[in-house]
């Protein structure tokens, strides 16, 4: 193993995280040889294989899983050297990997903005994708952190509240129902309705509501982005029940509308989290307390336009000052929804 170098590990880790050689090349501007190349000595350092290929498909050896861990950890380890370094120098600076689920990206983008500016020296990567795929991706310490609006069941995480996030049921702005108030969770059920795909949270989060109530759906077509599903709402193809923050940006003509039903909002908030025990790096630290601040910004303007605007508020939930402060213990835990 000490004939290893740096660059064949970098190489074998993006082999094993794209589950391809061509994939990895890509990533990383080498030709496919080269990538071949270089596992192929790395193999011959580890004395044992590293891939199993099956047709077309490579898998893991168990030596191979042991390396990517080791390899991961040994990355995260240089990153903070570097993170600590650039600390000490008085600057922060480093790379910032975030994953974060679909509706995060109505206000995450926005926020990193201002916090590129500020912080010029950070590169971030930004992962938008669903709740499975978020999962996915913390079991493998793919991120620095990550923001979902549920708790991942089979592993202990650090999380903090940073906004909330209320799904509603959306509709065309012409809708019958539009006009209509209180309206019965059954009225919603006999509707045509457009659902997210398997694996979404929110799907989930529908789908527990209608179960808890003994009612199914009417679904007509699952799509897997928020974007789509409102465009076709808009095209008269059904109801369906999103974030509020998917439509936050849409001018007040928008083509929909959210309707009046009883049990909504679904409340949810969004969670920065990470695994307990991981050691955050600076330049994660740095983020995670300007998203904090930013969130609580963000949640009092909301609370404010509520009192100016009581109609479209159906419910108060705007979380307390003592909803922000860190929960490490799953005792701590809101319940799943
Ligand atoms: P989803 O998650 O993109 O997996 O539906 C959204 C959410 O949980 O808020």
């Amino acid at each position: 193993m000490k004939q290893a170098t740096l660059h064949q590990l970098k190489v074998f880790e993006a082999v094993a995280r794209h589950n391809s050689f061509t994939r990895a090349a890509e990533e990383l501007f080498l030709t496919q040889p080269t990538v071949s190349m270089q596992v192929k000595q790395l193999t011959k350092a580890v004395g044992m294989p590293l891939f199993d290929q099956v047709g077309k498909r490579l898998y893991l050896t168990q030596a191979g899983e042991e390396l990517v861990k080791t390899c991961r950890e040994l990355f995260d380890k240089l990153d903070q050297f570097e993170m600590t370094i650039a600390d000490l120098k008085g600057l922060k600076q480093g790379r910032l990997r975030l994953g974060v689920i679909t509706t995060a990206k109505y206000f995450v983008p926005r926020l990193l903005g201002p916090f590129c500016k500020r912080y010029p020296g950070i590169d971030v990567s930004l992962q938008v994708t669903n709740h499975e795929h978020i999962l996915n991706r913390l079991n493998e310490n793919l991120d620095d952190l990550y923001v979902m609006s549920q708790l991942p069941e089979s592993m202990e995480v650090t999380y903090k509240l940073v906004l909330e996030n209320p799904l509603v049921v959306l509709a065309p702005a012409n809708h019958p129902l539009a006009q209509e108030k209180n309206i019965p969770l059954e009225r919603i059920a006999s509707e045509p309705f457009i659902m997210r795909e398997p694996g979404s949270g929110t799907r989930k989060a529908v789908q527990a509501l209608f179960d808890e109530h003994k009612l199914s759906l009417k679904v007509q077509l699952d799509l897997g982005s928020n974007e789509a599903i409102k465009q076709a709402i808009a095209g008269g193809l059904g109801l369906s029940i999103l974030s509020l923050h998917t439509v936050a940006l849409e001018v007040p003509n928008s083509q929909l509308t959210v309707l009046d039903v009883q049990h909504f909002p679904i409340e949810r908030y969004w969670y920065a989290i990470y695994p307990n025990g991981k050691q955050l790096s600076i330049v994660a630290r740095t983020f995670l307390d300007y998203l904090l601040i930013e969130g609580k910004q963000l949640a009092e303007q909301t609370a404010k336009r509520k009192m100016a605007d009581p109609v479209s508020s159906s419910k108060n939930t705007t979380p307390s000052a003592e909803d922000f402060e860190d929960r490490e213990h799953p005792a701590d835990r809101p319940p799943a929804n």
